[in-house]
This record gives C-alpha cells, sequence and structure tokens, in this order.
C-alpha cells in the first residue's frame, strides 16, 4: 500500500550546478548524496516538508538517465511513492494491466528496493514505487 510521495527526480546535466542552485538559490538544505549503481545514477537528496527533491545525473554518461538528457536535456523524470509492500502492489498492478521496466524490484538508495511503472502505462509519468528496509 503507498503511504507517501517520497520524492520528486530530477535529472540534471550539471549535478554541482543543480545543488548550488537548489541549496544557495532557493536555500533548500543538501541532506546527503548517494551512487546507486544498479540505475547508473549518482544522486543528491534535499528534504522539503516530508518528501524530498532527488537530482539524478548518470554515471559514465550511461544508463537511462544518460538517455533522458540526451533526448531532453534534464527536467522532471519520475515521482516515487513510498509503498509498505513492494511485492504485492507490483502484483496488484501487473494484474490490472500495469507494465514495470523490471519484473523484479531493484536496489535503490537508502536500501530500499524499487520498481518502476512504464510512463506508457500510466499517462506518460514515470512512477518508482520504494519499499524501505523494515526496521
Ligand atoms: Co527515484
Amino acid at each position: 500500500m503507498i503511504r507517501r510521495l517520497d520524492h520528486i527526480a530530477i535529472a540534471v546535466p550539471d549535478i554541482e550546478a543543480a545543488i548550488k542552485r537548489f541549496v544557495e538559490d532557493l536555500g533548500i538544505e543538501l541532506a546527503g548524496r548517494e551512487d546507486v549503481p544498479t540505475q547508473s545514477t549518482t544522486t543528491a537528496f534535499l528534504p522539503v516538508s516530508g518528501t524530498q527533491i532527488e537530482l539524478i545525473h548518470p554515471i559514465n554518461g550511461e544508463g537511462p538517465v544518460q538517455a533522458f538528457l540526451d533526448k531532453r536535456g534534464g527536467g522532471l523524470h519520475h515521482l516515487c511513492f513510498e509503498t509498505d509492500d513492494i511485492d504485492t502492489d507490483m502484483n496488484c498492478l501487473k494484474e490490472k494491466g500495469y507494465r514495470f521496466l523490471s519484473e523484479e524490484p531493484q536496489p535503490g538508495a537508502h536500501g530500499t528496493r524499487v520498481a518502476f511503472i512504464h510512463p506508457k502505462s500510466a499517462g506518460g509519468v514515470l512512477i518508482e514505487l520504494a519499499e524501505y528496509p523494515k526496521e
């Protein structure tokens, strides 16, 4: 079951410039950075009011975020909802006809398990589901 909006991801061609914009110009605090090798991305997290902005940038000019930058030059990339049971949610959504970018959840940032709903299944919006490790 979906619990909350975990993050809004923005693909950026220059992550240092993007961090500078959010921190210095918009006054939002940088909470941390993390590489996510399974997605070929490096990320920066900036919490805002119970959710966070996640800046994403390709590692080594590879992967889906690089393809997005090549095509669109940056911008809103995906929404991520936190779920308490990603396996059940994936199965329910598959039964309703939704397609996913991977058949099984993949390792995401912060020790999460994540899966992406194909944007063609969701009105052109790329939606990520993320389940945090149980305490
Ligand atoms: Co994400």
